[in-house]
């Protein structure tokens, strides 16, 4: 008997404070419709010292995990590029911090922007073979370019998790997939810097090939064409990335295919223009804009492409699960982005420079205004100090 395996449920999580785009346009000098529309991003999440992705992915997971689901947890996937350790992985803090059986396996898995789709993928399999088996997937990440570069528009942060099942709630994802590995250039972070190096007009080149690529080997394996879908979910490292790579293909699309294709899109980019990249979590933040704003239906097919520079892609689908809104808290969400505050240009340049420094030393946080139920204290005798505390 086959299994239908997939995810079951979705958390999301950004800090409480984010930058207006157009207050940085005019910082930097540019006419504002460059970011909102040559790039597509409205706002971007500012990220307090006091979360980093452990603590952004407890906040995340919190959301969707109640005592039994926990108790039936058997693995910890966690897709980042900004971990915090070079050995321990943060799956095993954040087992630790959500309070998961001790017979959890915990792994970190990194390939840039890719790592949670990797996870997403190993999860699907091993409950293939493990039907009663839940796993948590996470995509958690801090987009650091640096002040005054040209990625600095494209910066922000957060965190996705996912329960992967069988008989899931959300979405039940399709056995086949297509994927592509090449050694590139584009996007790369070497372990003495804390903002990653890019040629950005490289890269979006080479995201529209890889797109390309697996999209064309997934048809043939698949026997599908682009009639067969109702959504395409893109990563969105900026919503006019995902955009581009919808124009590649709408030409395979009748007209009327090609309006719904696009309501569709917008629904998708509506959350991430919000927040700005994820990294991991770009993709399934819009999956979950789509969910949220939508008007899709049970039964329907979607396709997602993930991409990590460096380079990895991948096209997937999935079936839409009827009941499929029941899977997360579409007002909490809306609540959480609605209550965040504006920074001043001054006030997210200040706290851009404040993360915890790298040179080991004790650190302890001003932690007082802290309203998410995890956070971070700070740092002693080389060990970071993750704190819970209970919120309403
Ligand atoms: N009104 C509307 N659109 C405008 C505009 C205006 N006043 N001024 C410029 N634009 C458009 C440009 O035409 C361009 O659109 P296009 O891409 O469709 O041609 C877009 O805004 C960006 O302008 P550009 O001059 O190319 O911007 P830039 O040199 O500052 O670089 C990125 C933009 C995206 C390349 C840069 O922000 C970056 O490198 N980001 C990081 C990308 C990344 O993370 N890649 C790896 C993960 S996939």
């Amino acid at each position: 008997m086959t299994v239908t395996v997939g995810i079951d449920k979705i958390g999301f999580f950004t800090p409480d404070h984010y930058l207006d785009m157009v207050d940085l346009a005019h910082a930097r000098g540019e006419d504002p419709n460059k970011y909102l529309i040559g790039i597509g991003q409205s706002k971007q999440a500012v990220i307090p010292p006091t979360q980093d992705v452990v603590t952004m992915a407890a906040n995340a997971a919190s959301q969707i995990l109640t005592p039994a689901i926990k108790a039936d947890i058997n693995m910890v996937l966690f897709g980042t590029e900004s971990g915090v350790d070079n050995s321990k992985a943060t799956a095993v803090y954040l087992a630790h911090l959500l309070g998961l059986p001790a017979n959890t396996r915990a792994i970190e898995l990194k390939q840039a922007c890719y790592g949670a789709t990797a996870g997403l993928q190993l999860a699907a399999d091993f409950v293939r073979v493990h039907p009663t088996a839940k796993v948590l997937v996470i995509g958690a990440d801090i987009a650091r370019y640096g002040l005054r570069t040209a990625g600095e528009v494209t910066q922000g942060g957060g965190a996705v998790a996912m329960l992967v099942t069988a008989d899931p709630t959300i979405l039940a994802l399709d056995a086949i997939s297509s994927y592509h590995t090449a050694d590139v250039m584009d996007f790369w972070r070497p372990t003495y810097r804390t903002e990653a190096l890019v040629d950005g007009k490289y890269s979006t080149n080479v995201y529209l090939d890889f797109f390309k690529t697996v999209w064309a080997d997934y048809q043939a394996q698949t026997q599908r064409s682009i009639a067969d879908f109702s959504a395409f979910v893109f990563h969105l490292p900026f919503t006019k990335m995902g955009r581009k790579g919808l124009r590649q293909i709408l030409p395979e699309a009748d007209e009327p295919q090609q309006a719904s294709l696009t309501a569709a899109f917008e629904a998708s980019q509506a959350d991430n223009r919000e927040v700005g990249n994820l990294y991991t979590g770009s993709l399934y933040l819009s999956f979950l804009s789509l969910l949220r704003h939508g008007t899709l239906v049970g039964g329907e097919r979607l396709g997602f492409f993930s991409y990590g520079s460096g380079a990895e892609g991948e096209f997937f689908s999935g079936v839409l699960q009827p009941d499929y809104r029941s899977g997360f808290d579409d007002d909490f969400l809306t609540r959480q982005l609605a209550d965040r505050q504006a920074v001043s240009v001054a006030e997210y340049e200040a706290i851009f420079q404040q993360q915890l420094s790298n040179d080991g030393r004790d650190t302890q946080l001003a932690v007082g205004q802290e309203r998410a139920p995890y956070y971070l204290a700070g740092r002693q005798h080389q060990q970071r100090q993750y704190r819970h505390q209970a919120t309403n």
